[in-house]
């Protein structure tokens, strides 16, 4: 299994292009499934997730051809609506089969996900949201065994969740009459998933609020689309940038996906501008300590505390972070000690006392973002060396990472063992 190797040290400077975010595109290409003609998706990330998803999809029958960062996606030969446990396991978001598949064959049968490292993950909100859509749910053996034909309601969902509402938009497009989903999430995701949907022929209103309507229609078309830029992505490489003290300029990315999460750079002293497709940080007169709170959008977000986390460890003073969306999201910090840092966990909360400086030590990546902090803290480390063990969850949401950060003056590779 590979490794990653960083000696840290090196301020990071210079430019870097962001890629379509995976957020976006898991669910556009699980859209592509109600659609009796072919869809195209531009500015697809080349991702393990992306090709997990591909996998599944072919296993029902698409014919799906990924060629660059283009992606055809032909759904008209789907046969056969189940999402087998072997595929589903690999990763969650194959979920998102479920909506289109009830909404195009009247039944679905697709395996439970189960948890992952970061907690339980329970999909109870999208269940009975398709309940109340008139879909009778039947657990066997580990499946989700769903049919019926789907009718127009109101759902309030217990909590914004993003699957949920991404599973219940998508369901609702084919559902006869009006669906009036509240409590909905509003991350750019659904915006961009609902925009998408619209290209397709579907009409749906509201997505970016927290009530979303639908109006079901019998049929959509295929449509092209392009995915948006990973906010997240952008938001781990401002990190890095401002935590060595480097100056890195992220090109395509989006301020305006990134409300609070900017502000809270601010605050910790960095100097940000931000423009048109582009967002540059720089942090020359040192970083200071910083609370903060994971919430759904447009609050901070879950996906970019752990790389916060590590950045703070080395900042002036002491941070309280509450992870609020996730119930285990620390896995970072077991790590971040071996390194020297000094973080202390109370329930939902972290509290990181800055210190001076961190050290490479040998350390193991738990899920994707943790991954992201412990490069991260490779980066800052000033002495020794970091080596990140099981590279796969980091592959799994970034691009060559160690290419794209050796180009900003990282010493960073990869190495198989
Ligand atoms: C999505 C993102 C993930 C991000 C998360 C929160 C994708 C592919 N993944 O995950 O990167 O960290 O949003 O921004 O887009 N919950 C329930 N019941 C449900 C559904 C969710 O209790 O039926 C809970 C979850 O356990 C979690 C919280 O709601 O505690 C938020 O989860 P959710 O917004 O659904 O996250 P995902 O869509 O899985």
């Amino acid at each position: 299994m590979d490794k990653i190797v960083i000696r840290g040290g090196n301020p990071l400077k210079g430019v870097i292009h962001v890629r379509g975010a995976k957020n976006a595109a898991l669910p556009l290409m699980a859209a592509a499934i109600l659609a009796d003609k072919p869809c195209v998706l531009h500015n697809v990330p080349c991702l393990h997730d992306v090709f997990s998803m591909d996998k599944l999809l072919s296993f029902m029958g698409a014919r799906i051809d990924f060629t660059g960062r283009y992606m055809t996606l032909d759904a008209s030969g789907i046969t056969n609506p189940e999402a087998p446990y072997e595929l589903v396991r690999k990763m969650r978001a194959s979920f998102f089969v479920l909506g289109p598949l009830i909404a195009r064959f009247g039944r679905a049968r697709v395996s439970l996900p189960g948890g992952c490292a970061i907690g339980t993950r329970p999909v109870d909100i999208h269940l009975k949201g398709l309940e109340a859509l008139g879909c009778k749910i039947n657990l066997d053996e580990g499946y989700v065994v769903a049919e019926g034909n789907l009718a127009g309601a109101s759902f309030s969902l217990d909590f914004p969740s993003v699957g949920a509402t991404e599973t219940l938009m998508m369901a609702a497009c084919r559902a006869k009459g009006l669906t009036r989903l509240t409590n909905v999430a509003r991350e750019p995701e659904i915006e961009s998933l609902a925009a998408f949907l619209n290209a397709m022929g579907a009409q749906i209103s509201g997505a970016g609020s927290d009530m979303i309507t639908v109006v079901g229609v019998d049929s959509l078309d295929g449509a092209e689309y392009e995915v948006i830029a990973d906010r997240i992505e952008a938001g781990t490489f401002l990190i890095a940038g401002a935590a060595t003290r480097g100056d890195v300029t992220v090109l395509g990315a989006n301020a305006a996906h990134l409300p609070a999460f900017l502000d809270k750079l601010r605050e910790a002293n960095a100097e940000i501008e931000a423009g048109e497709g582009r967002i540059r940080i720089a942090a020359p007169n040192g970083l200071r300590a910083v609370d903060f709170s994971t919430r759904p959008y447009p609050g901070f977000p879950t996906d970019l505390q752990a790389q916060m986390m590590a950045m703070l460890a080395c900042a002036d003073g002491t941070s309280v972070i509450k992870e609020t969306v996730f119930e285990n999201r620390f896995m970072q910090v077991a790590e971040l000690h071996r390194m020297g840092a000094d973080i202390d966990l109370d329930g939902n909360a972290a509290i990181v006392r800055g210190v001076p400086q961190l050290m490479g030590a040998p350390v193991m990546a738990s899920d994707l973002r943790a991954s992201a902090a412990l490069v991260i803290a490779g980066l800052m480390a000033e002495r020794g060396e970091t080596a990140i063990q099981r590279v796969y969850h980091i592959d799994r949401g970034y691009e060559r990472i160690e290419e794209r950060l050796s180009a900003l003056g990282a010493d960073i590779e990869r190495v198989r063992n």
